[in-house]
């Protein structure tokens, strides 16, 4: 009974224009050059984290003896490098955006670095299980909050997961971080599906559906509204990409896979097909236990169901989540 999807089922419901609204340098990354901030101002402390494109450490600014974070970036293509500092010189300034302090090159080496202010961040692993449920509502909407922004300017960040969301407990502090993935959106353009970690990779990602667009960063939000709601995390936890496909599948059903997959005229390649097979779909309220239970509220449920839908174009957006009853304590609180 489905139509087939038109080009205009295939652009975001807002923000398609952003960037049809700017200035070519706003987004022609390519072109930037970029101006180095003086090395020796800063001096190296504490390494803090490593990812897969960078190790990061705790660094002073020495001219102000101000704590900040050094992300020296791993060799990879110049216009990758190119593309995350110009992203973050766009987006730096928004609500709940880390902020981008300079950018350094070691002279030597050319490394580039990436300063940041520093966040008191502590480990989701110990942080999520203790959250009440009114914490969790205020830093997931400051998140939409970053989101909307980021989303507002043409850009959807492609890599959120909790790794990537610091959270300072005792300042109530939420900063959107590693937006080393994140990519301009122009309407109707493919994009590469490698993005995203495994866990929180939309089912675009997952059936090489390349018009992707801001929706994608809604996906893997729900993962993790869903990973803390249910206390289990990450909720969907493949091990590999296929079976990762399988995990959602398990969750969402196959019928609502195949509508998705018909309405675009996609297709599953057949070794997946068949390791999937046909699949129920589950009731959120079946991930309810007691130790889960406090934080599986209606408006949860629902609010996960919104976000977690195969069909991007079916997915609640930032601005439309913010509104939703789920945060209704968060908007009084204003
Ligand atoms: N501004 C910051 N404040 C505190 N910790 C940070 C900050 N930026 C990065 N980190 C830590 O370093 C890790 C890796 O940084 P990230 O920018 O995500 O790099 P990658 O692209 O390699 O994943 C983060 O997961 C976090 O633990
Ligand atoms: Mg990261």
């Amino acid at each position: 009974m489905t139509a087939r999807a038109t080009k205009r089922d295939r652009l975001p419901r807002y923000y398609k224009d952003a960037l049809a609204k700017k200035q070519k340098e706003f987004w022609d990354y390519e072109k930037l050059i970029v101006k180095w901030g003086k090395l020796d101002d800063y001096e190296v402390t504490q390494k803090i984290g490593r990812g897969k494109y960078s190790e990061v450490f705790t660094g002073i600014h020495c001219p102000t003896n101000k704590k900040c974070v050094i992300k020296i970036l791993k060799p990879v293509k110049k216009k990758k490098i190119k593309r995350e500092i110009k992203i973050l010189q766009n987006v730096s300034e928004g609500p709940n955006v880390v902020k981008l302090l300079d950018v350094l090159r070691d002279p030597l080496t050319k490394t580039p670095c990436l300063v940041f202010e520093h966040i008191n961040n502590t480990d989701w692993k110990t942080l999520y299980p203790k959250l009440a449920l009114s914490d969790i509502k205020f830093y997931l909407y400051q998140v939409l909050k970053a989101l909307d922004y980021s989303h507002s300017q043409g850009i959807m960040h492609r890599d959120v997961k909790p790794h990537n969301v610091m959270i300072d407990h005792e300042k109530r502090e939420v900063r959107l971080i590693d937006w080393g993935l994140a990519e301009f959106y122009h309407p109707l353009t493919e994009y590469n599906v490698r993005v995203a970690s495994r866990h929180y990779k939309g089912p675009e990602l997952l059936v090489d559906d390349t018009l992707y667009d801001y929706a994608l960063d809604m996906w893997s939000l729900g993962c993790m509204l869903a990973g803390i709601t249910f206390r289990k995390e990450p909720f969907f936890a493949g091990a590999d990409n296929v079976d990762q496909l399988y995990k959602i599948a398990k969750v969402l059903g196959t019928d609502l896979l195949e509508e998705y997959l018909d309405a675009y005229d996609l297709e599953l390649e057949l070794e997946v097909e068949q390791r999937l097979g046909k699949l129920p779909r589950k009731q959120w309220s079946s991930f309810k236990t007691k130790e889960n239970a406090e934080r599986c509220t209606p408006e949860a449920l629902e609010l996960i169901d919104k976000m977690l839908r195969y069909d991007p174009a079916a997915r609640i957006l930032p601005k439309e989540a913010m509104s939703h009853a789920y945060f209704e304590e968060v908007r009084k609180q204003k």
